[in-house]
């Protein structure tokens, strides 16, 4: 019996065996494409012959394949009795499909958990992953040793799904501000701009502007006050202008044109003068 089960080893999958291992578990692994989990065999890390091998073998099985409808159909055809296993799954779930992989996964006599990981895998690889746990609290308190060797994890609460919303509202800017640094990078190539003066202004103009955003946004609005910074329409106007300009410039001008329809039905419904931290309400209801 091993410490824990890896069950596909892609990019996320290896890296966790990598990091299981060098903390001192005992792995067993499985693969769809066995080469990829016989790549990690060693004095740690056993290769299973079939899933539910790798899952009846540990009390902690995670699983790390491309989404959650294969990580469900890999639980329910695996004929795996699940007595005494804890799986933990890394594929992302809204709370109604997460509660489906629950009752799949219970069906078997399992425990399920969520299991977020707001990392890349060659920090989990390097021992700094961060793991956010929903789910049963006994099953997750049963392995939550087994993650802080590992990394940092913590536990949300016992609804499933949980763990994966709280990862999303967390992440959700970090896509659009990525893109749009690659965009602006591109700006610079496209203007001979040097890089390193783009990366260095972007260090010191960021994290400020972050910290400034998170305080305006928990201000309740001031109806009274009369000067208002930046307005609605101007951050309007600015996303529109924005949009053609990245056109002109053949790139991808896709995520203004949305910001500038966003602002422009925030103004037609009245709150073009209001202060442009408004907009939270009109995202929320669109
Ligand atoms: N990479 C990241 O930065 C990251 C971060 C956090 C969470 N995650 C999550 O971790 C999970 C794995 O991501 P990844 O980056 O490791 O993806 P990946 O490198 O593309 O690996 C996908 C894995 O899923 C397996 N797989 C796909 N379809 C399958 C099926 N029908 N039956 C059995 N196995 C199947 C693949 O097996 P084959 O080798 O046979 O194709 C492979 O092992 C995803 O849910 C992802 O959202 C990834």
């Amino acid at each position: 019996m091993s410490h824990v089960s890896v069950i596909g080893t892609g990019a996320m999958g290896s890296a966790l065996v990598q990091a299981f291992a060098a903390s001192g578990a005992n792995v067993t692994v499985w693969n769809r494409s066995g080469h990829k989990a016989d790549a990690l065999s060693g004095p740690q890390v056993e290769v299973a012959a079939s899933a539910a091998e790798a899952l009846e073998t540990s009390p902690l099985a995670i699983l790390t394949v491309s989404d959650h409808e294969q990580a469900q159909a890999l639980v329910d055809t695996s004929g795996a009795d699940l007595r005494g296993t804890v799986v933990a799954s890394a594929s992302f779930v809204t709370p109604e499909q997460a509660r489906t992989v629950d009752r799949v996964v219970a069906a078997t006599g399992g425990q399920y958990l969520d299991l977020a990981i707001p990392a890349y895998p060659s920090q989990v690889r390097s021992g700094d992953g961060y793991f956010l746990v929903s789910g049963r609290r006994s099953a997750y308190e049963a392995h939550r040793e087994r993650f802080e060797r590992i990394g940092q994890v913590s536990y949300v609460d016992d609804s499933p799904g949980a763990a994966f919303a709280s990862e999303m509202a967390v992440l959700l800017a970090y896509l659009p501000m990525a893109v749009g640094m690659l965009q602006g990078r591109r700006i610079c190539e496209i203007h001979g701009l040097p890089l390193e003066w783009f990366d260095e202004t972007v260090m010191e103009l960021y994290p400020d502007q972050i910290r400034s955003l998170l305080e305006r946004a928990s201000l309740e609005p001031d109806a009274s006050e009369g000067d208002v910074e930046a307005s609605v329409g101007v951050w309007g106007a600015g996303a529109s202008e924005y949009a053609d300009a990245l056109r002109d410039l053949g790139i991808d001008a896709g995520m203004y044109d949305a910001l500038s329809r966003l602002f422009a039905a925030a103004s037609e419904a009245g709150d073009g003068d209001a202060d442009w931290t408004c907009i939270a309400k009109h995202t929320a209801t669109r």
